[in-house]
């Protein structure tokens, strides 16, 4: 893959039916929210659902965009971080709906990360059995992965995402700029995600990581403006494909996330929470491990997954050893298991990978020695 000059916009089609929808990439986006959402609702109102930390940065610019297109827009702010993934959470926004009046044809515009994305997405969805949504993702890892796909959840005690819904926005906007204000740490554990779309799908992509990791980590416009459009192009092709994850081509989108989401879940309990594509990072190098030893993947292919998240800054050991049977208890209680099994994908080489249920215990040993560390 070369690295395309940054152009003015960039428009990715995600061909989910029967309602596709495009994801429009651009430096400075956020000026043209509100033109892009009149062109597709008429409501006078609208809601912008946003955290506290990107309120000050952000929230202005997209109000004045929308007010600008002739929408009186209502704001709603809620705490930065995975906590406002609640039930109690989603109470606070629909009672802001209820009270901007928020009615079946005004849009909610979700302004943020993929904490935000995933609220809004859920509020969106079942607010009036669903009200139209936009997301404009100002985090990596919402450019990446989250914006795009129309999954959408708030998270229960007993595992993440478990209470959700499919529901596609009417567009995903994408403002590259945003992402100039994001933290070192959050802005590489947005880049598991696109190690992961990697290893999954796209080895001359995964080759293309490994020589940019210095333009990447730069944040070089022209390689950033590249890096997101490339991403939003394997995750719209297997949405497509699956957008609801019946056939299991979806469910590719998963690896490193079982063990993954285990560490995130068990590092929030202790206090000590840790950043989904940090959590994933480390459940990627229990998955390329678990490849190894069940066979599907060479020794030498496996190291260059874990050095290529090692070079990113990312975690490739969790400080989780001697918690194993824990983590194990966390990976029972996901969604992903089907049938009380634990499913997992491995990757077969580096740009293929498969859905597995025919997982021995030695393998998930094997995956969390290699993964977890004491602390
Ligand atoms: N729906 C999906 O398909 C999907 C896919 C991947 C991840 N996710 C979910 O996404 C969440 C993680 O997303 P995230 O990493 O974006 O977390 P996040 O939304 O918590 O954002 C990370 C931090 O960055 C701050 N921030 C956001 N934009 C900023 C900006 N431009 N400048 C400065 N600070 C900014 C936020 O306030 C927050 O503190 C998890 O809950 C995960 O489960 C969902
Ligand atoms: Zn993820």
């Amino acid at each position: 893959m070369n690295t395309p000059e940054p152009g003015p916009e960039r428009i990715v089609p995600v061909d989910v039916q029967p309602h596709p929808y495009p994801a429009i990439i651009a430096p400075g986006g956020l000026a043209g929210l509100g033109a892009a959402l009149r062109k597709r609702v008429k409501s006078p109102r609208a809601a912008v659902l946003t955290d506290e930390n990107v309120r000050p940065l952000y929230a202005e610019q997209a109000l004045a965009a929308l007010r600008g297109a002739g929408f009186e827009p209502a704001l709603i702010t809620v705490p930065a971080g995975e906590s406002s993934k609640s039930l109690e959470r989603l109470a606070f926004v629909y009672d802001a709906l209820a009270a901007a009046k928020i009615d079946r044809t005004s849009p909610l515009v979700t302004l943020g990360g993929g904490v935000i994305g995933d609220l809004g997405g859920f509020a969106a969805a079942t607010w009036l059995r669903g009200i139209p949504f936009v997301q404009c993702p100002t985090t990596l890892e919402a450019d990446v992965d989250a914006s795009v796909g129309g999954k959408t959840a708030v998270n229960h005690p007993s595992g993440k995402n478990l209470i959700g819904a499919f529901y596609q926005p009417l567009f995903v906007l994408v403002d590259t700029l945003t992402l100039a204000t994001l933290s070192d740490r959050d802005y590489r554990a947005g880049l598991a995600e696109s190690i992961k779309h990697a290893v999954i799908q796209d080895a001359e992509f995964f080759d293309w990581h490994a020589q940019n990791v210095e333009r990447i980590l730069s944040r070089d416009p022209a390689t950033l403006g590249a890096l997101v459009e490339h991403n939003i192009r394997i995750k719209a092709a297997v949405v497509a494909r699956d957008e609801r994850e019946t056939t299991g081509l979806r469910a590719l989108l998963n690896f490193g996330h079982t063990v993954g989401h285990a560490i995130e879940t068990a590092m929030a309990r202790r206090g000590a929470p840790w950043r989904h594509g940090e959590a994933v990072a480390a459940g990627m190098v229990a998955a390329a491990e678990m490849s190894v030893v069940s066979g599907r993947l060479d020794r030498s292919a496996a190291e260059k997954i874990i050095d290529l998240i090692a070079r990113f800054g990312l975690p490739i050991t969790a400080p989780l050893k001697g918690h194993e049977a824990e983590l194990m208890e966390v990976m029972t209680a996901d969604k992903k298991v089907a049938a009380g099994k634990l499913r997992f994908v491995l990757a077969d080489a580096i740009g293929h990978a498969t859905l597995y249920d025919d997982i021995q215990p030695e393998w998930i040993e094997a995956g969390l020695r290699r993964c977890l560390a004491v602390s």
